[in-house]
């Protein structure tokens, strides 16, 4: 595949200096033929006059090569060399696709649809440069078929936690269109700011869209407004801005789904409007993840006057918004309230609603049954499934893929955007030297490899899959520069996964692609993330002995590392397959691209080589699947777990781990000790005790030694307990480790009487 690119590149060079062709996302189809179109003062673009639905596509694009060449396009002109647009039957295409045509004589798009047309030029314009120039404006000969693999292309982003500009809006619009994404989810109302003008309810902005200024200081310590305290930070759009908004959008083919985030979410609105609460209490504007003791988040779904309410704000937004969809939120709703509210009980009593859960449905089937009634559709998060989903609902599905499964199971339309790869709010690289983020990892390849049709799913019900949607939290973000940085080049990718046919994507030609446009991105001003530089270890072992595969996302890269704990460089050993891990060590390891030293620091890793190190470990109640780490030999593979639950650890929900490992031949061991976790806001806390058997037989075993848990299940501190156990020597073949789970979580937790999950990690024995 890198192979086909470079030669490419090299042909087109051969004939002119227009730019190598790197189109992302990467056409169904593409022929690269001899020779180029060259758009010069005589150019015109022609197209059917009646078919007045292309003027705004003419426009975008004579306006595009005046700004990088001040030439004018002519239309409708007697001499010189033509661009045609032309809409026809093309049945192959679609509605969105397009046929082009270059030539040295002609360009031709041909299209169904306008839509497909303003995708034709967006690829041409792929091909041109993105600055001003002299130079002459050439486009490759080529032949293309393109149309999309998804009709929703989605990208979302959060302008509650900080307020962005319409002309950030304006920005982020025109990279989802240049890369034929074609729904911008604006995500207009949260706790912390609401953010569109709603004329009948003017306080939702003049008090809810202003908050105390906290900026330099964490949003984990940012603290609530305080009374009286002036409320500068903030900022709202205009219905007139909006609309305007919604114009240019339109323009380039982009609809926006508004989302306001009810019942849950809704402190702002709440702020505004007490009477939208269970309590009704005045309260002031939070500025972060502060949220003061009975601080009120959620809406009294038992009170009509809040149906009123909402009916009166959507039937505004209906007004603004063409789109089909109306996104209603639903997510992460504090029930609580509700359990203590006369209006909800006496509601759920009428209604006969059986728990919270059935009337937070409740008030979803209401809202749908409002939108529907106005011709639209309802799309919220998956947590909409919780109580039974609306008949006619949409689903978004951001806890992972499992509500997308379910809801496609049943029926209903899905939109795929799980927190991991899909939340670009989360590190792409590093963490170390880069801008803080909010949570884990989700770099440009993890998006690239995603696949928005789960294998659970029957073709028949992959059909009710829409597409894949990123999304953009705000918390941490909040200038247009740290907004593009998030977003770039990693919405690329999910623009070709949102595209591209399956068997067409490749990463290493895309990545190639990918560094075509960090020029443009130079050209255009664009700040952006240069790649994910960092090493991953991956722990194998063969014929019971440990070692160790160094990955690197960066195609062409070499990786240098070291043994001896010294720093790593380009000078170090070059990483030339899987190395032995014989001994206790320190791996270090860098990413070297073109002879440079790319990652701001080394990557690490710590083995810990004993007497099971690479053995098998068979366990009597397995693992749960969601915490496998490095596979069911995760226990002996050398590397120990960290703080945090998804690295390197064996999670039991309820269960003890009783692990058995048969050494090759009959040892003596005298010390074993394994390691726990303990994470009480996870649920996850040390094992009771300990206990290490020994058999020569694997079937009659005695114990070597117990060790009791000293540390209180209430301990809320995150801790990593080694449970050790010293005996003298005694030969075997097998050794049985048992850790007893504490079995429920206790009095006074969160989940009191509920399954306890046990995590343990590294098994050493000496
Ligand atoms: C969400 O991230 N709460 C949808």
């Amino acid at each position: 595949m890198k192979k086909i690119f470079l030669i490419l590149f090299l042909s087109f060079s051969l004939h002119s200096i227009a730019q190598p062709v790197a189109i992302i996302p990467k056409p169904v189809k593409m022929e690269l033929k001899e020779g180029s179109f060259t758009i010069d003062r005589n150019t015109s673009l022609e197209f059917d006059s009646k078919l007045s639905n292309l003027r705004n596509t003419v426009s975008f694009f004579s306006n595009f090569v005046n700004d990088v060449s001040g030439i004018r396009l002519h239309q409708h002109w007697k001499n010189g060399k033509k661009i045609y647009l032309k809409i026809r039957k093309e049945k192959v295409v679609g509605d969105e696709g397009y046929l082009l045509s270059v030539t040295p004589q002609s360009i031709v798009i041909t299209a169904n649809d306008p839509k497909g047309i303003f995708y034709g030029i967006q690829t041409l314009i792929q091909t041109l440069p993105k600055e001003r120039t002299n130079a002459a404006l050439q486009i490759p000969s080529i032949e293309i078929t393109d149309y999309p693999r998804f009709q929703w292309r989605g990208m979302h982003l959060d302008v509650s936690r900080h307020f962005f500009t319409p002309n950030t809006i304006r920005m982020y619009i025109d990279l989802l269109s240049a890369y034929k994404f074609n729904t911008f989810h604006w995500h207009l109302s949260d706790d912390q700011g609401w953010r569109l003008e709603i004329k009948k309810y003017p306080k939702l902005t003049s008090v809810g869209a202003w908050r105390a200024d906290r900026r330099g200081i964490l949003w984990s310590q940012s603290q609530p407004t305080q009374p009286g305290e002036p409320t500068t930070y903030g900022g709202f759009y205009t219905q007139e801005q909006a609309r305007e908004i919604v114009r240019y959008a339109a323009e380039r083919n982009i609809t926006i789904v508004p989302e306001f985030d009810v019942p849950g979410h809704s402190a702002a609105a709440i702020t505004a409007y007490p009477f939208l609460s269970c309590s009704g209490k005045q309260q002031t504007m939070i500025t972060g993840g502060i949220y003061p003791k009975d601080y009120e988040s959620t809406l009294d779904v038992g009170k009509d006057s809040v149906y009123t309410f909402l009916e009166n704000v959507l039937t505004e937004v209906m007004k603004i918004f063409p789109s089909k969809y109306i996104h209603i939120g639903g997510d992460e709703v504090d029930k609580s309230p509700w359990a203590k509210d006369s209006a909800c009980q006496r509601l759920m009593r009428k209604e006969n609603l059986k728990d919270l859960d059935e009337l937070q449905s409740y008030f979803i089937r209401r809202m749908e049954k409002f939108l529907n009634a106005h011709g639209k559709k309802l799309i919220g998060w998956d947590e909409i499934l919780e109580g039974g989903v609306a008949p006619e609902a949409t689903v978004m599905s951001w806890r992972g893929e499992s509500g997308g499964i379910a809801a496609a199971k049943q029926h209903h339309y899905v939109v795929m955007t799980p927190g991991e790869p899909l939340y670009f709010d989360h590190y792409q690289a590093g963490p170390e030297g880069e801008p803080l983020a909010f949570g884990g990892m989700n770099t440009l390849k993890m998006v690239y490899d995603y696949n928005p049709v789960p294998k659970e799913l029957s073709p028949d019900e992959a059909k009710y899959i829409l597409g894949a949607q990123a999304n953009l939290w705000a918390e941490m973000i909040q200038s247009e520069t740290h907004v593009e940085y998030m977003i770039l080049p990693r919405m690329l990718a999910l623009a070709e996964t949102d595209w591209t046919p399956l068997p067409e994507k490749n990463y290493d030609d895309f990545y190639n692609r990918v560094q075509q446009k960090f020029r443009e991105f130079d050209q255009e001003g664009l700040t952006y993330c240069e790649g994910n530089f960092n090493v991953t270890f991956v722990p194998g072992s063969r014929n019971g002995k440990l070692n160790v595969t160094l990955q690197s996302e960066i195609p062409g890269a070499q990786i240098y590392y070291t043994t001896d704990g010294s720093y790593p460089g380009a000078g170090s050993i070059l990483y030339n397959g899987s190395v032995n891990i014989d001994s206790s060590m320190k791996i270090r390891a860098v990413v070297v691209q073109n002879g440079i030293v790319k990652s701001k620091v080394p990557s690490q890793q710590s083995f810990v080589v004993d007497k099971v190190s690479g053995l098998n470990v068979n366990y009597q109640f397995p693992p749960s699947t969601q915490y496998m780490a490095n596979g069911i030999n995760s226990l002996t593979d050398g590397i120990r777990g960290t703080l945090a639950v998804n690295k390197y650890w064996h999670g039991f929900a309820g269960n003890d781990m009783i692990a058995t490992i048969e050494l090759p031949e009959t040892e003596t061991i005298h010390e074993v000790s394994a390691g726990f976790l303990q994470r009480y806001s996870d649920w996850i806390f040390l094992p009771q005790w300990m206990k290490v058997e020994v058999s020569d037989d694997g079937q009659n075993f005695h114990e070597a030694g117990k060790v009791k848990n000293d540390i209180s299940p209430e301990e809320m501190q995150l801790l990593i307990k080694d449970f050790k156990i010293d005996f003298s020597s005694v030969p075997c073949r097998y050794i049985r480790v048992t850790a007893k789970n504490l079995g429920v979580c206790p009095p006074g937790h969160p989940g009191e009487g509920k399954p306890a999950w046990l995590f343990a990690d590294e098994i050493v024995v000496y």
